[in-house]
């Protein structure tokens, strides 16, 4: 909640809690094991939870459209925008994609190594249902 530099409230909450739903909502986190929690907090580019990943298209015309990776079904593409409104867009409109990254910055040179295992634990705490 206060680390000046992590600032995981920026973009994270637990339940109804203070923060942001830029990422996703850690109140289940718990039902994961520790060693996804680690992974997912040093090294967030190796698994992207599903929804919250960003992209970029540019299309045959010429525009771009960027947010949130939702889903591809049946060659149809939504992303969602910051306000949360969805673009659906046919993948046969798109020139060039970007891949599906993660915006969380890698937490290993922001936090201690002590910080990072108190961090786990109290995610490992978290186990509401969605
Ligand atoms: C700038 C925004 C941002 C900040 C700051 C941030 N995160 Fe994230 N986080 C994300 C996004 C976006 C995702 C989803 C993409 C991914 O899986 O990496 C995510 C994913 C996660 C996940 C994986 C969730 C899952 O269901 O797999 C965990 C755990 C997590 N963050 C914990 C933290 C913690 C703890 C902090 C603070 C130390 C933090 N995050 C700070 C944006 C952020």
């Amino acid at each position: 909640m206060n680390h000046l530099a992590a600032q995981c409230i920026r973009c994270h909450k637990v339940e109804k809690r203070k923060g942001s739903d830029i990422g996703p909502n850690l109140q289940s986190a718990g039902l994961q094991g520790r060693s996804h929690h680690l992974e997912a907090i040093v090294e967030p580019q190796k698994t992207i939870a599903e929804g919250y990943g960003s992209i970029s298209l540019t299309l045959k015309n010429g525009q771009s459209v960027a947010g949130l990776f939702k889903s591809e079904v049946k060659r149809v593409i939504e992303i969602k925008d910051a306000e949360g409104k969805i673009t659906k867009v046919a993948s046969e409109d798109v020139k060039e994609r970007t891949p599906v990254i993660s915006t969380m910055p890698p937490m290993g040179a922001i936090l201690t190594k002590r910080e990072i295992r108190d961090i786990i634990e109290y995610l490992s705490t978290l186990k509401s249902k969605k």
